[in-house]
């Protein structure tokens, strides 16, 4: 059984399952809700219940005072509604208001996902959850006062883990260590949420996602987060990539495109091997999103990745009489000399 819960002040409304927290829910469905560590402790997530009724499975949570609960205060982590609720919580819908932290985190696992790419899952501290929006970076400090920055290729709402996508980059300190003598169980200190590449909910222009390399990573947090908010405005994904083998996460692209009818997957391939036998698209990836929509005035644009590829997205974008507040990239907030792996 579902149950229908308005949020005030923001008017925004949102469905919640049986068994499901409203926090749970409201994050599934992109509703931005303050919170900390998700499992009663910390009143983060408190707010008032205006209307309806919820269940707390667990008992009361330490948040919260029985005397607080009777003034119709509730923690939203821990609360289960039982009929449709109306509830009053300083909802977010931008950065704004988005704590930025700097928290320890653990290597949770390494996997290598192409021959110079490697997927860091990191793992906070028990209790701690980072809250973010799909599509901003995190910088993990290094011990002599540098900072790596990568963006977070998971969606918030599934964030038990922070994932990082992270290249391989000739004569990079940071990375040569993350390869090679990285272990798992590894500690280290970030700081984030940052940046400013991330969705924008309040258009319903279609949109044109132009990835390079590991650019890809913050794009599939944007993707699944959309996917899992069934925003249904068209989503064009072009990944551009020198060979077959640099398409990482080539299948779950392939997957989304297939599971829905509004996703299309383009991948564009500027080196192709011989073994690759590609039959695809080949060349530059700006000229390939140009080829495709010679006019693309009606597109919001989001490209990530190396700034030379951005600026040359940027750049050709312009030329064709695009405006540019419809474009977003992260490539133009990074300190990009500073170790950013895309
Ligand atoms: S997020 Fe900490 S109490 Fe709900």
């Amino acid at each position: 059984m579902n149950y229908r819960v308005q949020v005030r002040p923001s008017g925004r409304e949102f469905t919640v399952e049986e068994g499901e927290s409203v926090l749970d829910a409201a994050l599934r469905q992109g509703i931005a809700f303050p919170y900390g560590c998700r499992n009663g402790a910390c009143g983060s997530c408190r707010g008032k219940v205006l209307d309806g009724d919820f269940a707390y499975p667990d008992g009361l949570p330490p948040a919260l005072t029985q005397k607080e609960a009777d003034q119709g205060l509730a923690v939203f982590c821990q609360a289960r509604a039982v009929s449709d609720l109306t509830i009053e919580v300083d909802a977010m819908s931008t950065v704004q208001g988005i704590r930025v932290r700097t928290l320890p985190a653990r290597v949770a696992r390494k996997e290598r996902l192409a021959h110079d790419v490697i997927g860091l899952y990191l793992k906070l501290p028990e209790g701690q959850r980072l809250q973010f929006l799909a599509g901003q970076y995190i910088d993990i400090l290094l011990k002599d006062g540098r900072r790596r920055a990568f963006s977070l290729a998971n969606p918030p709402f599934s964030d038990e883990y922070l994932e990082l996508h992270v290249r391989q980059v000739p004569g990079g300190e940071f990375s040569h260590y993350a390869f090679h003598d990285m272990h798992e169980k590894a500690l280290l200190r970030i700081r984030g949420p940052l940046g400013s590449f991330f969705l924008r909910e309040s258009s319903q222009r279609p949109l044109l996602f132009i990835a390079g390399g590991t650019g890809f990573a913050p794009v599939k947090g944007i993707i699944e987060y959309a996917l899992a908010r069934r925003i249904q405005r068209p989503i064009y994904l072009f990944w551009g990539v020198r060979a077959r083998r640099d398409l990482y996460m080539h299948e779950l692209a392939t997957q989304w495109a297939t599971e829905h009818a509004h996703v299309h997957y383009l991948p564009v391939l500027s080196e192709p091997e011989s073994e690759d036998q590609w039959s695809g698209r080949t060349g530059w990836v700006h000229e390939a999103v140009l080829a495709q929509f010679p006019d693309p005035a009606p597109y919001d644009v989001y490209a990530s990745g190396p700034p030379v590829m951005v600026h040359a997205v940027r750049d050709s974008l312009l030329a064709r009489g695009f405006d540019p507040s419809r474009m977003f990239s992260d490539a133009f907030e990074y300190a990009y000399v500073d170790g950013h792996n895309n």
